[in-house]
């Protein structure tokens, strides 16, 4: 794994940021993978910020969202899907049906799950998977248990993860949906290149386990040590730990 070390989480978007406009400059027709929560959306605001400026195109871009709550849609402010639109897809100019986000309100989650593995198949897979790390070690919705499913699926979500996520929910845990879709950990891992955004002292204590620990499902996050190009971008804080 590298790790590029930053100075601050501001330093941590705009390497970021520079890693999605390379490629894209390299490649126009990227897959990319995306993640939602706090961390990113410094760097989408780099992203949004260069695509206004001309400098980055996003209109052959496709994108596919690490995971999405089970039972809310697009009009919820809570959806991942309303936080794409927000941060990232309506100031890129994505073009409509190029950014996938799984459906919350499919009526067969199971069925949405295995449409959205197939799409990123027919995609040709993913080029560049961009993730965030959960306090707890999960990646996407990849939660510490006894075993991890592979592929795109349905889970219950843990308590840390609702309160982690409870700002879109009247700041109240018990109105998170208790369950979520996400791509399994290998849908994650065969992407081709993997870069890991996480600030903050609050998650030094995971990033040294997901580094330093043993690969176990009880620190979803340590099954990156698995994969071969995954670059850790992070601050001085987030590394404090790191042996
Ligand atoms: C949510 C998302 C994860 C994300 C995590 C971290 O739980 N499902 O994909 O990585 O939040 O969020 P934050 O960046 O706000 O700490």
């Amino acid at each position: 794994m590298i790790i590029s070390l930053c100075d601050s989480p501001q330093d941590v978007a705009d390497l970021a940021a520079q890693r999605v406009a390379d490629l894209l400059l390299d490649t126009p027709r990227a897959v990319l993978g995306l993640p939602t929560g706090r961390t990113p959306i410094a760097m989408y605001d780099e992203l949004a910020a260069r695509a206004s400026a001309g400098e980055i195109d996003f209109s052959q871009v496709t994108s596919f969202n690490l995971d999405e709550f089970v039972g809310i849609g697009e009009s919820h402010p809570g959806s991942y899907r309303a936080y794409m639109k927000q941060h990232l897809f309506d100031r890129v100019g994505l073009p409509a049906g190029q950014g996938h986000v799984l459906d919350g309100l499919a009526a067969d989650a199971d069925a949405e799950c295995a449409r959205f593995e197939a799409a990123i198949e027919a995609a040709g897979g993913i080029d560049l998977m961009i993730l965030g790390l959960g306090a707890n070690g999960h990646i996407g919705f990849n939660e510490p248990d006894a075993a991890l499913q592979a592929r795109t699926h349905r889970v219950t979500l843990l308590e840390p993860s609702r309160k982690a996520n409870a700002d879109f929910f009247d700041g109240d845990p018990a109105k998170v949906p208790a369950e979520a879709m996400t791509m399994g950990m290998g849908t994650i891992l065969k992407s081709r290149r993997i870069m890991l955004l996480v600030t903050g002292s609050g998650k030094a204590a995971t990033v040294a386990a997901m580094i330093n620990g043993p690969v176990t499902t009880q620190m979803p996050a340590s099954f990156l040590q698995l994969h071969g190009h995954v670059e850790l971008i992070c601050d001085s804080e987030a590394a404090a730990q790191i042996r």
